[in-house]
């Protein structure tokens, strides 16, 4: 999908857009395609920020070229080496060999094993701070390490007061997709950079000082009017607070008794004011439940004891939170079993290597289906859980 967009008179976006990968990193899932964003200053230099994936490599290279009107390309800045931002620098090359390729020692060692035939010859190495002066425009290159990869680094362009912000700030999703910010940024964030909190801070620490009117990130649309919220989020985030006080049940269920103990709860719940969201991990979503288990404040975990373990999808849901610094939460428990339930001493131990997660005692305790018994617990866990 061809798109080329004046962010200014200087500044074009030059990305592309592709619903052809229905898996971003072979991991995420991606219903509305994604967006591979590349941008063009246009200055007494012209500087190209990042590349892009195969998929979109020849819109991409079209948009340049229109853009360009005939001028040639100066710099290639290669803030990130993921290959969905340097695969298309191969057709690129071929097209503008004379140009510049900007990066830090990290970078060029990086892309050398990626391309092991490319000799990367014409090339500039920064380090952190340094300043590229294009005319107008000025690009301070500000190193990200973690935020996605360790060479990453963010560039302010300072006459614009634009931030190309690399992978920060993205989401998945087309750029022809009218679609909320919050909820695919979120997912894109705890999918990707979930663990690297502490280095998302350090970022913020470094963009403290600096006047920011629009963030250029490399996946998802141009931040600017929403500039105030989406700072918001990312500082709520990288610090593993919640966004919403309520309640996420993420649950496995193989025949529908412990399911039906999730929905009374959540009636429960909800009878008492409470914000509540399901996720059933065999059908639903796998990383929305991730994302979700980071937004609300309270999460129960409900599952089958399986292979005197516990369910597969809750076992790779607890590994994925414990991935990502899953913290700061308050917890409960339901377990099903039918002659040797394991699963909620399980899912105890795996938590209690876990930052403040305050577990609400006593479990839920199902035998195959729910009995008269049960309903203590159940009062207990709601109760608790409002109170
Ligand atoms: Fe969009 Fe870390 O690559």
């Amino acid at each position: 999908m061809k798109t080329n967009t004046y962010i200014s008179d200087s500044i074009i976006y030059v990305g592309a857009s592709s619903y052809e990968d229905k898996l971003f990193e072979a991991h995420f899932e991606i219903p509305n395609g994604m967006a591979y964003n590349s941008y063009l200053i246009l200055d007494d230099k012209v500087a190209l920020v990042d590349a892009v994936d195969k998929l979109v490599v020849a819109d991409w290279l079209e948009n340049i070229k229109d853009a360009l009107k005939g001028r040639n390309i100066d710099y290639l800045i290669v803030q990130h080496v993921e290959p969905d931002h340097t695969v298309g620098i191969l057709e690129f090359l071929k097209i503008y060999p004379d140009v510049t390729i900007v990066g830090s020692e990290m970078t060029f060692r990086m892309l050398s094993n990626y391309f092991r035939d490319v000799s990367f010859s014409n090339k500039l190495i920064i380090k952190e701070n340094d300043v590229l002066s294009l005319g107008k425009h000025h690009l301070k290159f500000i190193f990200a390490p973690m935020v996605h990869w360790p060479e990453v680094f963010v560039s302010y362009e300072s006459y614009e007061k634009i931030l190309f912000s690399a992978d920060a700030f993205g989401k998945f999703g087309a750029l022809d997709k009218d679609e909320d910010w919050t909820d695919e940024a979120r997912r894109y964030y705890f999918g990707i950079v979930g663990k690297y909190g502490m280095q998302v801070q350090a970022l913020f620490n470094k963009l403290a000082s600096l006047d920011i009117k629009k963030i250029c990130s490399l996946h998802g649309p141009i931040i600017e009017e929403n500039l105030a919220e989406v700072l918001d989020k990312y500082k709520i985030w990288a610090t593993y607070n919640s966004e919403v006080d309520g309640v996420f049940i993420p649950y496995t269920s193989v025949y529908g008794n412990t399911e039906k103990v999730v929905f009374e709860i959540k009636s429960r719940l909800e009878e008492k004011g409470v914000q509540v969201e399901i996720s059933n991990l065999s059908r639903d979503d796998f990383f929305s439940a991730v994302s979700n288990c980071f937004k609300y404040s309270k999460i129960i975990f409900a599952t089958t004891t399986y292979n005197m373990s516990i369910f597969p999808y809750m076992n790779e849901l607890l590994t994925a939170l414990s991935e990502r610094n899953f913290q700061n939460k308050k917890v409960g428990i339901i377990e099903n079993g039918s002659w040797a339930p394991t699963a909620g001493k399980i899912i105890k131990d795996k938590l209690s290597l876990l930052k403040n997660i305050e577990i609400v005692e006593p479990i839920v305790h199902i035998v195959s289906s729910r009995s008269e018994k049960n309903e203590l617990e159940i009062a207990g866990l709601v109760e608790k859980l409002t109170n």
